[in-house]
Parts: C-alpha cells; sequence; structure tokens
C-alpha cells in the first residue's frame, strides 16, 4: 500500500517536474541575457537551488563526517532541500553561514531559500516570504538532571542561556528574564555542562538530540509558557515562482508520510 502512495507520488513528481523545470531558482532570465557566466552571482546558475542554512541544529541539519545527503550536509532539512531540487529537475546546493545572516543574505540574492528550522515569525514575515510549514515544534528548557527548574517561571533567578537570533531567545526576552546569549548550540550546552548556566533554552528535536549526547542533562516542557512554532522555508519577497515550487513539493513530502519518515529517521540517529 505504501509502496502504491509512493509509486502515485513519484507520478505526480514527474509531473511536477516537468511543470517546474522552467521555474525554479530565482533570476533566472536575467542571468542568461545580462551577466556574464563567470560574473552571475551563485544564484543565477540555472542548474542548482542555493539553499542558505546553519548547520548547527541537529537532526535538522548538521555536518556528518561520514558524509550526508548534500555533500557533508545531513539532516531532516537537507533530506528535504534536495528533495524540492530533485522535483524542480536541478540539485540542491548548500551555503552554510550563521543563522544572523540568513535573512540578510536572501535578501542580497546571495542564496534562493533559507532552510534552516526556521520558525515563522511575524517579524521574519516583513522582510522574506515563507512556505508551508512542513515541521511543528516549541521551546523547552535543558537542565542538569538534579535541577529543580520544573517549569518557566522557575528560571526568573538563574542563570538562563539560549542562542543569539533564536526563536527561545525571543521568547526569554518576552518573559523578561536577563539571559546569556551564545553562537551556537554546542556553546550554550558547555556552559550548562560546566555549571555557569542553569538552564538552555531551545527548540525540542534539537534538545533532545543534546541530552541523548551528555550526561546529566534532561529536557524539561512548559507547554502553557512557550508556544507552539511552525518551521517553513523562507524565499526573497514576492519570488512567488519558486515558492510555488517549493510549497507543491513540501506539499507532497507532508501527504506521503515522507516529512514523518525522515523526522523518525533522524531522531533514531541522534539517539544512537
Ligand atoms: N527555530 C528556531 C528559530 O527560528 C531556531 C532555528 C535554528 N536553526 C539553525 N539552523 N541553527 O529561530
Amino acid at each position: 500500500m505504501k509502496k502504491l502512495l509512493k509509486g502515485i507520488a513519484v507520478a505526480a513528481a514527474a509531473a511536477l517536474t516537468i511543470a517546474a523545470l522552467a521555474g525554479c531558482g530565482a533570476k533566472k532570465d536575467e542571468a542568461k541575457t545580462d551577466a556574464p557566466a563567470a560574473e552571475a552571482p551563485k544564484t543565477e546558475k540555472s542548474d542548482a537551488i542555493v539553499f542558505g542554512t546553519n548547520a548547527e541544529f541537529p537532526p535538522f541539519e548538521f555536518i556528518s563526517a561520514k558524509g550526508g545527503v548534500i555533500g557533508e550536509f545531513d539532516g531532516i532539512d537537507m533530506a528535504i532541500a534536495k528533495q524540492i531540487a530533485e522535483d524542480c529537475g536541478k540539485t540542491a546546493e548548500i551555503n552554510n553561514m550563521e543563522f544572523d545572516s540568513l535573512l540578510v543574505a536572501l535578501q542580497n540574492g546571495q542564496i534562493d531559500a533559507v532552510i534552516a528550522g526556521m520558525t515563522v515569525t511575524d517579524e521574519r514575515k516583513e522582510t522574506v516570504d515563507f512556505s508551508t510549514p512542513y515541521y511543528t515544534a516549541t521551546q523547552v528548557m535543558i537542565v542538569k538532571s538534579d535541577s529543580d527548574i520544573a517549569k518557566a517561571t522557575d528560571m526568573a533567578d538563574k542563570n538562563i542561556a539560549v542562542i543569539q537570533g533564536y526563536t527561545g531567545e525571543i521568547s526569554v526576552q518576552g518573559m523578561g528574564y536577563s539571559y546569556q546569549s551564545f553562537k551556537k548550540g554546542t556553546d550554550a550546552i558547555m556552559e550548562l555542562v560546566n555549571g555557569k548556566a542553569d538552564v538552555v533554552v531551545i527548540d525540542k528535536a534539537t534538545a533532545q538530540k543534546y541530552v541523548n549526547d551528555n550526561e546529566n542533562l534532561k529536557v524539561v516542557e512548559d507547554s502553557e509558557a512557550f508556544e507552539k512554532e511552525e518551521y517553513a522555508i523562507a524565499v526573497a519577497k514576492g519570488n512567488t515562482e519558486l515558492l510555488d515550487k517549493i510549497n507543491s513539493a513540501i506539499e507532497k513530502m507532508l501527504a506521503d508520510g515522507t516529512v514523518n519518515e525522515l523526522a523518525a529517521q533522524y531522531a533514531v540517529t541522534a539517539e544512537e
């Protein structure tokens, strides 16, 4: 049954690919007419979709020593990016950068799309357009196993660590607590392990990965304090041509169970 469904999905994908060949990737026509090939920005290559990410966010994106689904890049988002490109008859290229730089790079035309476990927020929506969401997430707290922190308000008098520019930082800001922000999740975790921080606020799936990889840590959830978040792919404002292709690919992957399978697969990997 699953096979049959997949077969139908493949047929649908093939049809989509034909329809999509002319449309995927930004500014293709300009590249052909205006710019000499050697000087054309990466996004104007017609055979690749350039995705920006920040590969510091397992299980969504991380660098794998064994090699990942796109070069050295592995994770749920990387598999999704690869499938989107394939549906467009193109290859996926990854441009790894700081999380804070992603939306600027998109606006500059340095990349075609951002796939980075990025939560849709009203503020971000002012500068970029988001795809259909593909994953529901929430912020959680990572604490030492013997910590007495049981809900978000328990953080009030504690040393809180967040990651710069993540929605975890925005949540803690909204609660009015002071905090220290770090460039990477692993830096914040080090601070917790070394006893300099009492709690790290970060997305749940990533938190679970860190807890699996480090002794004596646990995840504490507070669904009343932290709102539901949705991850989506971002494109430059008004790039409906690419957004339409991305949305078709995502909707297909949601419908045929690909996203669920990837989430399960990479969660298992994360526990190894
Ligand atoms: N979901 C959070 C946010 O928007 C964290 C995303 C971090 N992603 C990454 N690839 N480092 O902002």
